[in-house]
């Protein structure tokens, strides 16, 4: 069978590719690499020991997704493509809309063209905006605050009614909560340019001596230390997650919406911790304003995913560090270095 991975040469996409080609899928990553370097897919190629069919193109280039699809007979699409910086997109919500919506509708379009009717889509717990109560149900109500957030709220929409107007449609929205770590080897992972919008890249920068201290940002929310509390998933468990949705997809007779987290919340602090144990270097800190925008608790309810996927996240709280930090030590530079 025959995967295209749009975003594949991304984070949660290359380690998504691994235990695809494990799995015996066969993979086409089709990435702009707007945020991402080639080097990724070569270092998956070589955990793997196979070639990866690496295309350079933009989803929202009808030209580009028809030479794919008319040089491969794509079974189904795993959709990771998207811009994801919540800043950015505030100061520039048109190229959010642009990229990730009108990029989604392009994507769509050209599918059911060539026939290929089979989606799993990246979605994000911050479709639930500031949930009245946790852990968080997937029939939670939804809202989002900004406009990246609203882009993964629009293209839920979209792909539901897409569904409503064509049943043959297979789709799936998985909701992500904060996916950490990186594939065990050490050599893939996480390599956000600049500075790092995410907490686990920030602490780790900050571990290995490229930042001097981390801003914990709020200590005065409603949680057990005052600190933010995340559900943080390693990225092989989300991984992992798209390979049961794909082995299940023609299985399903709605569009499915479903949680990928631990069910476990951590605080910044409680990260912190973890993160020095598992690297043994101190993670100097100092606390801070609250961020905009930002909730005091956010952690999933996984119950269904484990229903109907029969997945459950299994990496703990202390590899997710580890992973992070053999990363982080061994490309301090993320990609760059061997570019
Ligand atoms: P990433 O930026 O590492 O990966 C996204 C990939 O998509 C990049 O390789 C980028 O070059 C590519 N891309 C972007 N626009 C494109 C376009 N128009 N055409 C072709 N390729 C394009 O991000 P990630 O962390 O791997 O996230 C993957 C997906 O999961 C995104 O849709 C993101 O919104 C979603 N998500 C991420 C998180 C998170 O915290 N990392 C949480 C929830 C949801
Ligand atoms: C986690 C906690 C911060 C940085 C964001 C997006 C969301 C999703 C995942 C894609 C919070 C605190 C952070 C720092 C800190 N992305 N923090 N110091 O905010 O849960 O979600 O990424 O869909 O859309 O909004 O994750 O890693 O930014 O923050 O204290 O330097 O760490 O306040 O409590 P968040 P995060």
């Amino acid at each position: 069978m025959h995967i295209l991975v749009t975003g594949g040469a991304g984070y949660i996409g290359s380690h998504t590719c691994i235990l695809l080609i494990e799995a015996g899928y066969d993979v086409i990553v089709f990435d702009n690499f707007s945020n991402a370097s080639k080097e990724s897919i070569k270092r998956v190629e070589k955990i793997v020991g196979k070639e990866i069919i690496l295309i350079e193109g933009d989803i929202r280039n009808r030209n580009d997704l028809h030479s794919v699809f008319n040089s491969y007979k794509i079974d189904a699409v795993i959709h990771f493509a998207g811009l994801k910086a919540v800043g950015e997109s505030v100061a520039e919500p048109l190229k959010y809309y642009d990229n990730n919506i009108y990029g989604t509708i392009v994507l769509c379009e050209i599918m059911a063209e060539h026939n290929c009717r089979s989606i799993v889509f990246s979605s994000s717990a911050t479709v639930y905006g500031d949930p009245h109560t946790t852990p968080i149900k997937e029939h939670f109500p939804l809202s989002t605050t900004n406009p990246y957030g609203r882009s993964k709220l629009f293209i839920e929409e979209m792909l539901r009614d897409l569904y409503i107007s064509d049943n043959t449609w297979k789709i799936v929205l998985l909701r992500y909560f904060n996916p950490v770590g990186a594939h065990a080897s050490g050599t893939i992972g996480e390599d956000p340019h600049g500075i790092p919008n995410n907490l686990m890249p920030f602490i780790a920068q900050t571990a290995v001596g490229k930042r001097e201290y981390l801003n914990v940002l709020g200590n005065d929310y409603n949680t057990h230390d005052g600190t933010g509390v995340r559900d943080y998933i390693h990225v092989m468990d989300l991984a992992d997650g798209h390979v049961k949705a794909l082995n299940k997809i023609n299985s399903f007779n709605e569009v499915m919406t479903i949680n990928l987290g631990t069910g476990n919340g951590y605080s910044v602090l409680d990260m912190v911790k973890a993160f020095e144990k598992a690297s043994g270097k101190k993670v100097p800190y100092q606390i801070a304003p609250r961020r905009a925008g930002d909730i005091a608790k956010c952690f999933a309810d996984p119950t269904y995913a484990k229903e109907v996927l029969d997945w459950e996240a299994t990496r703990s709280i202390n590899e997710m560090c580890e992973d992070s930090w053999k990363w982080q030590s061994n490309n301090p530079n993320g990609y760059k270095e061997e570019k």
